[in-house]
């Protein structure tokens, strides 16, 4: 077979085109976009094969060892979320890609296996940008309402998943009884030692190297995590959080109500947000799942693209998702009443159909831009060969 990478200056038929053996750095390229998709806590929770004309990548189950990651639903949606973005750069190169999931059943680690072949001539070529651009941004945002239009165009490419689709809501009467919704879900949060440890563990407190140049030299264990001033919590919601770190403080702050600093802070960014979004399911499978997460990644690509920020508020749907699938068992009783309160005001202003499993909740609106960026893994770091995965 030819390879793309080379000119030839005949003319192909078009099935000669669609024969092309497809570049490894084509694919590579292809992967190192995929790893620029968000995961909970940006634990990445992926590895890649690449083969002929074709990507397989793999969910790493034991990268995310998170409460909130309930039969592995965050990384499934971050896996949603990489599979996209290839897709993604497969257009911008001008390839078809055709999408297998879960080839060997679900279980297993085969999220998705993607065939590629020559499509002609790239196409939405402005996606590349918003991909690098996308991120977190936990900033407080301007209140001005989401455009309607965009909002119908997020609804639009959420449905093209099977069994996914998005509620929203933009009007601003709608945001302090949403906010309590966060407040509510973010008090259980904060109340779990686990979650509290959790996050302590994912967190880089120390200052990022710098040669003599003045660049970040990023050592490989920031590659995953959050620095801490990725939160953007500014100097005191900084001082908070490096005081915060050991669970014994936190347990005496709680009891003076310091503890409530956090859920305030989360509430206050709903409110300081131009509307708040829900991706929901009809089922729960693995695969809905993923399709949920490649939705997401569209979404979130949508609003870079039209200039607004978004925030995941992933606690709320995570958590209530833990109690209708393993029970509340592992739930004190005062926190099960926070989350079904929650969930009822949830329920009333994002008009939740009762079939609906939400999975993903967030924020957007204009904002400025984040001051710290997460990092990503070598390429290399996450590359496997079929067997090794
Ligand atoms: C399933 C999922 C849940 C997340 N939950 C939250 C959340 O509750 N709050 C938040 O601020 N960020 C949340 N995030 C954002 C991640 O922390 C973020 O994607 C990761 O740190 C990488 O950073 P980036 O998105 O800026 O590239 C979530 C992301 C995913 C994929």
């Amino acid at each position: 077979m030819e390879n793309i990478a080379s000119d030839s200056p005949v003319k192909k038929t078009e099935k000669a085109i669609r024969d092309q053996a497809i570049a490894n750095d084509v694919l590579l390229e292809i992967v190192r976009f995929g790893i620029m998709a968000p995961s909970g806590d940006n634990v990445q929770p992926w590895r890649f094969a690449i083969g002929e004309d074709c990507i397989t990548l793999f969910i790493n189950r034991g990268a995310d060892d998170s409460f909130f990651n309930v039969q592995q639903v965050a990384s499934l949606i971050a896996c949603g979320a990489a599979l996209q973005n290839m897709v993604y750069m497969a257009e911008v190169k001008g390839l078809e890609a055709t999408v297998e999931l879960f080839p060997y059943g679900e279980g297993r680690d085969e999220v998705a296996h993607i065939h590629f072949a020559m499509s002609g001539k790239p196409q939405n070529e402005s996606i590349e940008k918003a991909i690098l651009n996308r991120c977190t941004n936990r900033r407080m945002f301007s209140t001005s309402q989401i455009d309607k239009g965009i909002w119908e165009k997020m609804v639009a490419t959420t449905s093209q998943e099977a069994d996914t689709f998005l509620l929203y809501n933009e009007e601003k009467a709608w945001r302090r009884p949403l906010a309590h919704t966060v407040y509510l879900a973010d008090m259980v949060r904060v109340a779990r030692q686990d979650l509290h440890e959790y996050l302590m563990k994912i967190l880089h407190f120390k200052a990022i190297p710098k040669d003599k140049r003045g660049q970040e030299v990023v050592p490989d264990e920031f590659r995953t995590g959050m620095p801490l001033k990725n939160l953007q919590a500014g100097l005191m919601g900084d001082i908070y959080m490096r005081s915060m770190r050991k669970w014994s403080v936190m347990r005496v702050a709680r009891y003076f109500g310091a503890g409530l600093a956090m859920p305030l802070f989360g509430a206050m960014s709903v409110v300081m947000s131009g509307g708040i979004g829900l991706v929901c399911v009809r089922s729960f499978s693995e695969t809905t799942i993923v399709r949920a997460g490649r939705a997401i990644e569209r979404v979130w690509c949508e609003l870079e693209r039209e200039g607004y920020a978004l925030q995941p508020l992933a606690a709320l749907p995570l958590l209530t998702l833990r109690t209708h699938l393993e029970g509340e068992a592992a739930f004190k009783p005062s926190d099960i009443k926070k989350l079904k309160k929650a969930k009822a005001i949830a329920d009333h202003h994002l008009h939740i159909p009762a079939d609906a499993i939400p999975v993903f909740m967030f924020r957007a609106g204009r904002s400025a831009q984040v001051t710290q960026r997460t990092y990503r893994q070598r390429t290399a770091q996450l590359l496997v060969s079929s067997e090794e995965a």
